[in-house]
């Protein structure tokens, strides 16, 4: 068992105690002694003078007797010469030894902090290592008594963190595993259920209004869950680190053009302009051209669901410092100020305005991230309510060399 610091400090405290007291019991007990010898020394002088006098009084041998007295003068002087010096010499030891005691008890207090302070030290040190998320942070158990039960306590506390946090990861493997296959089998039914619901479209005038309606339905609801499904999928696999890309050489504008044409019927269907401009001298940039084109379609269907009839929606690609930045731009309601720091979080939908008319599952700016994430890149958004919205895409640009054509001009579509 440690020793505590209390035990310490009473030990300390007594053994500093006992020496003070015993320098003073002694250097007190010198000086009475000395004391007492001094006056007695003295009495005997008086009475051997005395006798001396009383000697010379009688006139027996006088020359003897002043010789006597004068000694006996002679002698106290010297004792008075001696007691100061004495009385000196005891007041200085007993300072030393006070002075010595206190340095002693100076000594043992720092001593004392010091065995506290390496680890109150380390215990700060491991706690800070902690919380930035280094479950493995520990201190060494030892030293007084306190800090060890309070190293002992955090390490405990550090174990517990430690199991809690692989529980969760490993619950959060179970989720991800669980929705992974849940997507992945859901999907190949419901995929052939929107087939046949096309199949039967492309002989819609067989059916009656009514069997076309119900078909039309049919397939809307299938469209909608197959991409809700894929869309999970791709969320699983990202978080189970599943998520890869083959990425290639690539020129961002005809990817752009491609987004584009995708668009184009549905934005022309409300009305809306969907015009595109691309700078001349754009670097290659490593990506998968199907998920940044997927990344584009996602920015581009928010901005034609999000946008009233008539809103004028563009794209822009223009080179930055090490990549391409494309930007999405509208000039629709934007993005209310609260709401922007969590637009890119799952299931987040917002509630500017056509958000609570477009049925959507607030997945589409999440997939985007982690698809940008995956290239390197970075996804970000500025908007001003009632203004429009802009989302801009930074990809690096290929380390294979080559831009794109030289010759290709600024286009601009409508
Ligand atoms: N261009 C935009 N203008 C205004 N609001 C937007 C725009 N783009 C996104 N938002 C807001 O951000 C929210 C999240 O968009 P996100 O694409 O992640 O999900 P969603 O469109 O709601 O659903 P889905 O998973 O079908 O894409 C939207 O619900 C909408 O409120
Ligand atoms: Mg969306």
């Amino acid at each position: 068992m440690s020793p505590s610091l209390a035990n310490r400090l009473r030990i300390g405290f007594a053994i500093g105690f006992a020496v003070l007291t015993a320098m003073a019991v002694i250097g007190v007990a010198r000086f009475i002694q000395q004391r007492q010898d001094f006056e007695d020394s003295i009495a005997r002088s008086y009475q051997v003078e005395m006798a001396a006098r009383v000697r010379l009084a009688q006139g027996r041998h006088p020359a003897a007797a002043r010789t006597a007295i004068e000694a006996q003068q002679n002698r106290r002087r010297q004792l008075q010469d001696n007691i100061s010096t004495d009385t000196r010499n005891t007041a200085l030891l007993v300072a030393a030894g006070l002075i010595a005691g206190l340095t002693g008890a100076l000594l043992l207090f720092s001593g004392l902090i010091a065995s506290m302070r390496r680890p109150l030290e380390e215990l700060v040190d491991a706690a800070g290592r902690l919380a930035e998320g280094d479950r493995s942070a520990r201190v060494k158990v030892g030293g007084l008594s306190e800090t060890a039960t309070l190293g002992a306590a955090f390490n405990e506390m550090a174990d517990e963190l430690e199991r809690e946090a692989s529980q969760r990861d490993r619950l959060d493997r179970m989720k991800d595993e669980f929705v992974l296959t849940a997507s992945h089998e859901l999907r190949s039914p419901l995929t052939s259920v929107q087939g046949f619901a096309e199949l039967l479209m492309l002989e819609r005038e067989k059916l009656s209004p009514k069997q076309a309606e119900t078909v039309e339905i049919i397939l809307d609801n299938s469209r909608h869950l197959v991409r809700l499904l894929n869309d999970l999928l791709d969320l699983a696999r990202s978080d189970a680190g599943r998520l890869t890309i083959k990425p290639v050489p690539t020129e961002v504008a005809p990817l752009i053009e491609d987004a584009v044409r995708t668009m184009r019927a549905q934005t022309e269907a409300a009305g809306q302009t969907l015009s595109q401009e691309t700078q001349a001298d754009l670097p290659l940039v490593d990506i998968e051209p199907d998920r940044v084109r997927q990344v584009l379609v996602n920015l581009l269907t928010n901005a034609h669901e999000y946008c009233p009839e008539g809103a004028s929606i563009r794209v822009t690609a223009a080179p930055i410092d090490a990549g391409v930045e494309i930007a999405v731009s509208d000039d629709g309601p934007g993005i209310p100020e609260d709401q922007m720091e969590h637009i890119f979080d799952r299931f987040t939908r917002g509630d500017a305005g056509l958000t609570q008319r477009v049925g959507g599952t607030g997945l589409g700016l999440a997939i985007s991230k982690s698809l940008v994430e995956l290239h390197g890149g970075t996804i970000g958004v500025a908007s001003t309510p009632g203004e429009g919205s802009t989302f801009r895409v930074r990809l690096p640009a290929s380390t294979a060399r080559g831009t794109t054509d030289p010759n290709r001009q600024a286009t601009e579509a409508h």
